[in-house]
Formats: structure tokens, sequence, C-alpha cells
């Protein structure tokens, strides 16, 4: 936020007091949510903070302790603070998430604090989104960076995109017409990911699904081989074994010596000497 010189600086709330043991409460639970639907599962980022620590944080820092106003005696800047308080205890919670009146009582709290001229959020070194993430739920305009791609393309799909697209229908074929009526938020572009999504899926299952049959796997109780969903398939070299007894076919990482010398050939470890 900017401040000119004479500008007088006014204590946050954040300086004076939160609610520590409901926003570590709230931050322990949303590990516990179902994970669907849950931002930081779109694609796994380092580290990635607590929604709900983040929210209550952005708004602590941004939100004027009441000591800050001198006509408020003590006694009133309790009952105000006690008051803020309670926004972030109601803010936290991950059933909030989407409260649109509790989000909009708290960005007035925010616009109120700043002068009527709220700041930008500014994250340059962004990671998974959580801070622009929720400085947008908050209602503020949000900017962030990574020097990785990964998570810059990650922040940009939880930032950028719901809102450009926010209130459009899918595109799909035949999708905007499956339903009747309109497609709030970020409906339609989330619409367009299933159904894209699906078709790809789809589509590659037909051209190369045989060459990624399901899985064999021994039964422990009947000892019968039976057929199982494959969840990842990882690729890999493979060398025979060149002794003929063995003849052995294995995955080349796993069993290649470490120190390969130039004019060896790759054989397994077991079978060197
Ligand atoms: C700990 S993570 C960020 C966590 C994030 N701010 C949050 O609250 O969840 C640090 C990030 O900084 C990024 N980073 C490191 N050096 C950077 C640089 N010089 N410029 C931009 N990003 C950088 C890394 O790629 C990494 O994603």
């Amino acid at each position: 936020m900017t401040t000119t010189s004479d500008a007088p600086i006014r204590k946050k709330l954040i300086e004076v007091s939160i609610p520590l043991e409901d926003i570590n409460a709230a931050s322990a639970h949303e590990k516990s949510v179902p994970r669907k639907g849950h931002p930081a599962t779109m694609h796994l980022w380092w580290a990635p903070r607590p929604l709900a620590a983040a929210r209550a944080v952005l708004f602590a820092q941004l939100v004027d302790d009441p000591s800050s106003n001198p006509n408020l005696s003590e006694c009133q800047q309790k009952a105000e603070r006690e008051r803020l308080h309670d926004i972030i205890r109601r803010l936290v919670k991950w059933e909030s998430i989407n409260n649109e009146t509790l989000l909009r009582e708290a960005h007035a709290e925010i616009v109120k604090s700043a002068g009527g001229r709220p700041p930008t959020i500014l994250d340059p070194f962004a990671g998974g989104g959580t801070i622009p993430l929720e400085a947008q739920r908050l209602g503020l305009s949000t900017h962030g960076s990574d020097l990785n791609p990964v998570p810059a393309l990650k922040t940009k799909a939880l930032i950028e995109f719901p809102p450009t697209f926010a209130g459009q229908s899918p595109v799909f074929p035949g999708a905007a017409e499956a339903k009747l009526g309109e497609w709030p938020r970020a409906t339609g572009l989330a619409e367009d990911v299933r159904r894209y999504g699906a078709w790809v899926r789809d589509s590659a299952r037909e051209r190369i699904g045989h060459l990624y049959p399901d899985a064999q796997i021994i039964n422990d109780k009947t000892k019968r081989s039976e057929p199982t969903t494959t969840i990842a398939w990882i690729w890999a070299r493979t060398l025979t074994c060149p002794n003929p007894a063995c003849e052995h076919r294995d995955a080349a990482r796993a069993l290649l010596a470490p120190q390969h010398k130039e004019g060896e050939a790759d054989v397994p470890r077991t079978h060197r000497r």
C-alpha cells in the first residue's frame, strides 16, 4: 500500500491480535475436507499454504486495528476488535468459501481501512497461487508471478482464466443447450474443462488404449490372476539378460551398474562380476 511520508501510519489488526486458534483449526480442517474441488489438487505444487490461513492473514494485514482510531475508548476498541475477529472466524471456515455475503462484508472492511482505495496485491513468488487466489476472493486486484512456468501456469488457471470466462456458456458442442438457465461464475468454463477432458481421454483411449492393457495381479486369497485398473504407467527401457540360461527381461534403469565405463555393455547388475 502506498503511504506518503506525512500520512499517519495506522496499526493493522495483525500487529495486535488475530484469532489464531480458530485460524489453525480451520487450516487443519481444510486438509480433511473432500479434496475434490480444492485448488491444491489441480496440480500439486510444493508447500501449498492453507487457503484459510492465507485469507485470514490477508484480511488482518489490510484492516486497521481499532486502536488506530483515536475516537474509540479502550472498551470500544476491544468490542470493535472482537467484531473483526468474528469476521475472521467466519471467513476461515471451509463452508464459507463461496459465501458471497460474507466475502462482501470482508471486502467492505478492507475498503474502509484503505480510505476507499484498496491496494493491489502482488505475490512475486506466487508458487501454487494461494495468496493471489485468496486476495482475489476478498475482492482485491491481484498479480502473481513465479520463475518456474509450472506454478505460473497453475496460478494463471486459478486466478486469470475463471474471471476471463466468468458468466460465459460452455463452447463444447451441445453443452450449452444441455442445461436450462445461466452459467454463473466459472461454471461454463468448468463444464468445458470436464467435456474436453473427457473427449481427449476417450480419443486417446480409442487410438492407443490397446497399448495400455489392464494389469494382471494375483489375488492373495484365490491365488488367481485378475485384471486391475492401472493408474499410472512408467516408461522404461528394458534389457534382456545376456546369460543364455537366464534371458530375464527387466527395466534397465534400476539394474544398471552406477559406474558405466565406456565400451561396456549395459547388463543387469545382478549378473556382473
Ligand atoms: C515457497 S514458494 C511460494 C509460496 C507461495 N508464495 C505461497 O504462499 O504459497 C517459492 C516460489 O518462489 C519461486 N521463485 C524462486 N526464486 C524466484 C525468483 N527469482 N523469481 C520468481 N520466483 C521465484 C519458486 O519457483 C517457488 O514457486
